[in-house]
């Protein structure tokens, strides 16, 4: 076991991030890999399961092609796994054990291999304002510092997270609004900006809104809906955040400057039957109010790596 885990380190710290060129390609397969798994599943019958199965054989063969032009054996390796228990299911073998070992092998793979260009930095957190929470997207709250002084919010962040508090709460129409200060430029355009109408925050079930801005002078709007899990939430899980508005350029939202600050008033508005989103005053969409999670608690979201400050809160 120490053996292995030792072994998935080392490939880890020595895994290639993947080259931009081939990245869509890349991603293209491994988004087909949920459907074929879920084709194969609920197949109504041995024929239906089969060209599934085929499919997802065919997948794993030009992820494997990928895998030894890099030279990667360990890849290699797991796809080649995958590839074999999928021609077994084509096969007519057993469904429930091959769908097993071939998600082994996603699991060991995006371990050793599912690399972060961008890692979040080191940052020596972990103590919150008294009813304050966090959640971070990865990695643990050790890795966030969030003080509050007076009416001024700072945020450091290394991974991404999301702030409540056990106070924050509102139900019906409300506007929260707040000035958020990137005090830094980041590596990338990096979001942050005001959370809304969540609910079991910090379990797998839970649901948020959220609006955000970014250096560019856009602004973008999501839900979380809970984790997505396979099989069990230890096996595969990731936070499932579903797009409500695209990533929108609006000449209301003042862009980072050469300084690399960037200051910005958030404002949601929550009417009878819509959700009002504005900045600096001004409103840059409107959304139905069934759309978006609108009651429960509130606070911020903030990217990774981000410094911001926040004051001048409203609610
Ligand atoms: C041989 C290695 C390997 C195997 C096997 C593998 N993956 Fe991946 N997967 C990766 C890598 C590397 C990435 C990251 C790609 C990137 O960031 O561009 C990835 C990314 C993904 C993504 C995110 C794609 C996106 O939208 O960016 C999904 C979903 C995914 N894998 C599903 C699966 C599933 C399900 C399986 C098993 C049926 C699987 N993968 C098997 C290496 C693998």
């Amino acid at each position: 076991m120490r053996k292995a885990y030792f072994f998935l380190c080392l490939s880890g710290l020595l895994a290639l991030p993947l080259h931009a060129q081939d990245d869509r390609q890349y991603q293209e397969w491994m988004r087909s890999m949920f459907p074929s798994l879920g084709a194969i599943r609920n197949a109504p019958d041995n024929a239906a399961a089969a060209a599934a199965a085929g499919k997802l054989a065919d997948t794993f063969d030009q992820v494997a092609a990928y895998w030894t032009s890099k030279q990667s054996p360990d890849a290699l390796g797991f796809a080649e796994v995958a590839r074999d228990a999928a021609r077994a299911i084509a096969a007519g073998s057993d469904k429930t054990s091959n769908l097993r070992k071939i998600q082994a092998q996603c699991n060991g793979c995006h371990m050793a291999h599912r690399g972060d260009d961008d890692p979040d930095r080191p940052i020596k957190g972990g103590k919150f304002p008294a009813g304050w929470s966090v959640i971070p997207d990865r990695g643990t709250v050790d890795q966030i510092s969030y003080v509050l002084s007076g009416n001024l919010y700072r945020f450091a962040m290394g991974p991404a997270g999301t702030f409540y508090s056990n106070s924050w709460t509102k139900l019906g129409n409300y506007e929260f609004s707040a000035r958020l200060t990137q005090k830094e430029a980041p590596s990338h355009p990096i979001s942050y900006g005001l959370m809304i109408g969540g609910s079991s925050l910090g379990t797998p079930n839970e649901t948020y809104s959220y609006f955000l801005v970014r250096n560019r002078g856009e602004y973008y709007i999501a839900n979380r809906e809970g984790d997505r899990t396979w099989f069990s939430p230890r096996i595969y899980s990731t936070k499932l955040a579903v797009t409500v508005a695209e990533w929108t350029a609006h000449p209301a939202i003042v862009k980072q400057g050469t300084d690399g600050r960037q200051i910005n008033t958030l404002g949601v508005q929550v009417t009878d039957d819509q959700v009002i989103f504005k900045v600096n005053g001004t409103e840059v969409t409107r959304l139905p109010k069934g759309k978006l999670h609108t009651d429960g608690m509130y606070g911020f979201r903030i990217g990774h790596n981000l410094d911001v400050d926040v004051d001048q809160v409203t609610r």
